[in-house]
């Protein structure tokens, strides 16, 4: 199935698109006392869609009582109370502003010994199915073509397991770390089978450095060395763009 793409004049034009589709599942699901299952994601690139989600709760009553969510991943060796966290970064961006049970939030945790990482990763699998599957998941893009922390190469098969940071994707992120040597080498990541399974993804990408990974993961071969290119394969896939980093599709 073709990626659908949605492209829009300003960043701000299609976080509010983004954050209809999930507004339209939570409240849809309220109405009849279910949940909503959220993948989501961290860095830059969300931040605007949670200030959205936010300003709903807020302003419009959006509440968030029904939701599970799981996020895509964690470095490994920052516990959650790290600022550099992806727990931490949830809670700040999100989870502390909304009125979502806390209990129903998950995030791969980094700071286990080797030998209960496997065990971890077949367990937030496991959570996932008990949950009933996910139903929109939220997606960045990174300059390697990754989704979540899967590096290529990553096959479509991949589940939440360790993985190592490409260096490209460990300079990127230096900024938030103060200096490069900061960054962890490895995450938990959930896979890319794993988010292929989502019934619904939602990928966002902003800015004119998406653009080439953004082409090449719509039009390019499906390959393991793009593993933002199996979403090829996904039957409900949309990336909603801003106009920079659509400019080369
Ligand atoms: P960014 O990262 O949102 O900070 O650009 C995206 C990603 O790496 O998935």
């Amino acid at each position: 199935m073709p990626i659908t793409i949605q492209t829009y004049a300003t960043k701000e034009e299609a976080v509010r698109v983004a954050a209809d589709a999930f507004e339209a599942l939570i409240r849809e699901r309220a109405k009849t006392g279910k949940t909503a299952v959220l993948g989501l994601a961290t860095g830059s690139t969300p931040i605007a869609l949670y200030k959205e989600l936010i300003r709903r709760h807020k302003e419009q009553g959006l509440s968030f009582k029904n939701v599970i969510s799981f996020n895509l991943d964690e470095y490994c060796g920052l516990p959650g109370t790290h600022d550099q966290s992806y727990r931490y970064f949830m809670n700040e961006q999100l989870f502390n502003h909304v009125d979502i049970d806390r209990a129903n939030t998950h995030v791969p945790l980094g700071t286990l010994p080797d030998a209960e990482i496997d065990a971890h990763c077949a367990a937030y699998e496991q959570a996932i199915r008990a949950a009933g599957g996910i139903d929109i998941q939220l997606l960045g893009i990174g300059r390697t073509g990754h989704i979540g922390f899967n590096e290529p190469p990553s096959s479509e098969t991949t589940r939440t397991r360790k993985v190592h940071l490409d260096e490209l994707t460990r300079r990127d992120n230096a900024s938030f770390f103060g200096d490069v040597a900061h960054v962890p080498h490895h995450a938990i990541t959930m896979g890319c089978g794993t988010v292929l399974d989502a019934k619904e993804v939602i990928l966002l990408a902003w800015g004119e450095p998406k653009a080439d990974i953004v082409a090449k993961s719509v039009k390019g071969p499906k390959t393991e060395m793009v593993p933002a290119s199996w979403l090829q394969d996904h039957k409900n896939c949309v990336f909603i763009l801003d106009r920079a980093a659509a400019a080369k599709l």
